[in-house]
């Protein structure tokens, strides 16, 4: 078998992965990564698009902001609204700070051209991964790739593989405890080359469901409504979608809607899900492999990065010979943070979607939450607080 070694073993090549080699590279620290899929693969993935700021300035600290920097845009605010109400949150006037614009598709392909220039070696469809000997000071990562049986020793292993990775399923089942919440309904998304129907985006709870105007640049947006989960992509033809789509936006929105054809469009389930703890031995999970949020709050990416933070300060510490401290407290950290993040993502998903079986008293209470929020500066700071996200 051949045998390669290095410091840190990365199981999945998405953001993730990629960041935290770029952070550990970037520190002098040896890795490899492994990835299930082919590149292109990976960016095809069409994901959430909105940066917190802790997201934005880890991304310069990795060195990875310079289209950002470019092509990105600066949010300060969003609006929430119902049939009724348009309550415009002042992320910028409430918090002092703002959110950036830019997609996740586009920060994997930034980090992959930064690993690229760096050197790192990163294996593409690599199958079969066994993670090994995690009790040990020396671990290891089998995996089949090009044919053949491959080994890698390294001293640490991040499972970076997310939801459906192995990493999460190699810590025994009675030393894991695993929380969930699945949904009732999915939202179907497109992606359409027309502009923005607004400045900032809009999360709309009408009587006739959820639905969210959210953009990716001036000639492209990203639109969804809320779906059954029975429904299928096929069921939904551009123009059935742009009728329900400007039925559940504010009426003068969807008087200034331009449609056109749609260039993606997919249907994705909604669920909560935080498995504990991330650490064993010398496998630590970050990111999707050890939680999911549904997308109402956008919070998906950045937890993956406030993972990413915790983890890399802590192995730099360790592998520079500074001690154990960081990596012993890892698995805490990240999840007191990533916790807060669960409530504000299910707090949302509560507030702005119809659930089938609901009563008239579901639908008054996320009236009144509207009407709070348009009415208390308090309770739109507390949204903005954590939509710009909580600090790391
Ligand atoms: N071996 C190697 N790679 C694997 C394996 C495996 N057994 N299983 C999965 N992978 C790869 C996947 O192909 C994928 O490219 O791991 C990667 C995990 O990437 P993501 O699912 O994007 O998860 P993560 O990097 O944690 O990113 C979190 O991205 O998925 C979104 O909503 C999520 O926004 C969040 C962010
Ligand atoms: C997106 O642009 O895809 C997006 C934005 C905000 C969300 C979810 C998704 O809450």
């Amino acid at each position: 078998m051949t045998t390669l070694t290095t410091q840190v073993a990365i199981i999945g090549g998405g953001p993730s992965g990629l960041l935290l080699s770029q952070l550990l590279n970037r520190a002098g620290i040896e890795t490899v990564i492994l990835e299930r899929s082919t590149r292109a693969h990976v960016l095809s993935r069409i994901r959430a698009g909105i940066l917190e700021w802790g997201t934005v300035e880890l991304l310069q600290v990795a060195g990875v902001d310079a289209r950002m920097q470019r092509e990105g845009i600066p949010h300060d605010g969003c609006y929430m609204t119902d049939d009724e109400r348009m309550v415009h949150i002042d992320f910028l006037e409430l918090t002092g700070k703002r959110v950036m614009v830019y997609g996740q598709t586009e920060v994997t392909a930034d980090l992959y051209a930064a690993q690229d220039a760096m050197g790192t070696t990163v294996l593409h469809e690599v199958s079969d991964v066994e993670i090994l000997d995690l009790d040990q000071p020396r671990s290891a990562v089998e995996f089949t790739h090009e044919g053949t049986r491959k080994r890698l020793e390294c001293l640490y292993v991040a499972g970076c593989d997310g939801f459906h990775g192995v990493s999460r399923k190699t810590i025994p089942e009675h030393k894991r405890q695993e929380f969930e919440r699945v949904y009732p309904f999915g939202w179907l998304g497109i992606l359409s080359e027309t502009p923005p129907v607004n400045d900032e985006l809009i999360y709309s709870n009408s009587r006739h469901g959820f639905a969210l105007a959210s953009m990716r640049n001036s000639n492209l947006v990203r639109y969804y409504v809320q779906v059954s989960l029975t429904d299928k992509v096929e069921d939904w033809s551009d123009q059935r979608f742009w009728d329900e789509f400007s039925r559940r936006i504010p009426s003068d929105a969807a008087g200034r809607l331009i449609t056109g054809p749609s260039i993606e469009k997919s249907i994705a389930p909604l669920r909560s899900f935080v498995s504990e703890p991330l650490r064993w031995g010398n496998l630590f999970l970050v990111g999707d492999a050890a939680h999911i949020v549904p997308p109402t709050g956008a919070k998906g990416l950045n937890l993956a990065a406030s993972d990413v933070y915790y983890l890399h300060e802590a192995l730099i510490e360790a592998l520079s010979g500074r001690g154990t401290a960081g990596i012993d407290a890892y698995s805490e950290k990240a999840l007191s943070r990533i916790w807060k993040a669960m409530r504000f993502s299910w707090q949302m998903t509560l507030m702005l979607h119809r659930f089938d079986d609901e009563d008239a008293f579901a639908a008054q209470m996320r009236r009144a939450t509207l009407d709070h929020l348009a009415h208390s500066e308090t309770a739109r700071r507390d949204l903005a607080e954590n939509y710009i996200g909580l600090p790391f």
